[in-house]
């Protein structure tokens, strides 16, 4: 598996609780106790507001992979749809509909919204997201983040705001002399939007 986050750091257990919740979704039940038993966790490395190393992370996704056979980028842009459902549906609801109603107002927002999360996760070391360039039917956005190995996530989290914001389309990523581009192939908005 290639290495993933960094050494030393921590995660806040919200994803470990949405990555829970997903598998438990998707899967059922008696999957994810097996793969907790994988990952030799308990329930305490489940709380939302608690901070634990990327270690105890990785332990998560890999579990999950290893349990389901889906390689680990495959499983991570799963995940970044998935968290998108999982944070509109949860109490950061409000700070999600309040970066906007439309894809563009809440690209230009993300960054300030992830800040206002900082403030309440001072352990948080959150990634930023900048708009190199928008028409129509692109935009073009640099992703910078002290961890490594997410890409797959980011391609999932943008897929699965696309698909909130009701905008049909693609989503590739490009490492570009080590930076993180991702285009957006954005189709006309879907009419029902
Ligand atoms: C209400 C919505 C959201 C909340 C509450 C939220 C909160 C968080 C939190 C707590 C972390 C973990 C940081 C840490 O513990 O060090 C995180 C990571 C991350 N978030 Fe968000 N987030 C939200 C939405 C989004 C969206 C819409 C995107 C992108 C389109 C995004 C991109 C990421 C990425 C890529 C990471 C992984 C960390 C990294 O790349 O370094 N988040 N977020």
């Amino acid at each position: 598996m290639s290495v993933l986050f960094v050494y030393g750091w921590t995660m806040y257990g919200m994803i470990h609780t949405a990555a829970r919740s997903m598998v438990r979704d998707q899967l059922g039940e008696a999957t994810w106790n097996i793969i907790l038993a994988r990952t030799g966790l308990s329930e305490e490395h489940f709380i939302t507001a608690k901070h634990y190393s990327d270690e105890t992370t990785l332990r998560v996704i890999g579990a999950i992979a290893d349990t389901t056979g889906h390689a680990v980028p495959d499983l991570l842009r799963n995940f970044g749809k998935y968290w998108i459902k999982y944070a509109t549906a949860s109490a950061y609801r409000s700070i999600f509909t309040l970066s906007g109603n439309n894809l563009d107002t809440f690209l230009t927002n993300l960054n300030r919204m992830h800040m206002s999360v900082a403030r309440m996760m001072p352990e948080a070391r959150l990634p930023t997201f900048e708009t190199l360039s928008s028409t129509p039917g692109e935009t073009e956005l640099l992703y910078r983040s002290d961890r490594d190995g997410l890409t797959g996530f980011v391609e999932g989290l943008l897929i699965g705001l696309m698909d909130y914001f009701g905008e049909a389309g693609t989503v590739e990523y490009r490492p570009v002399g080590g930076q993180h581009i991702f285009r957006l192939n954005r189709e006309a908005a879907r009419s029902a939007a």
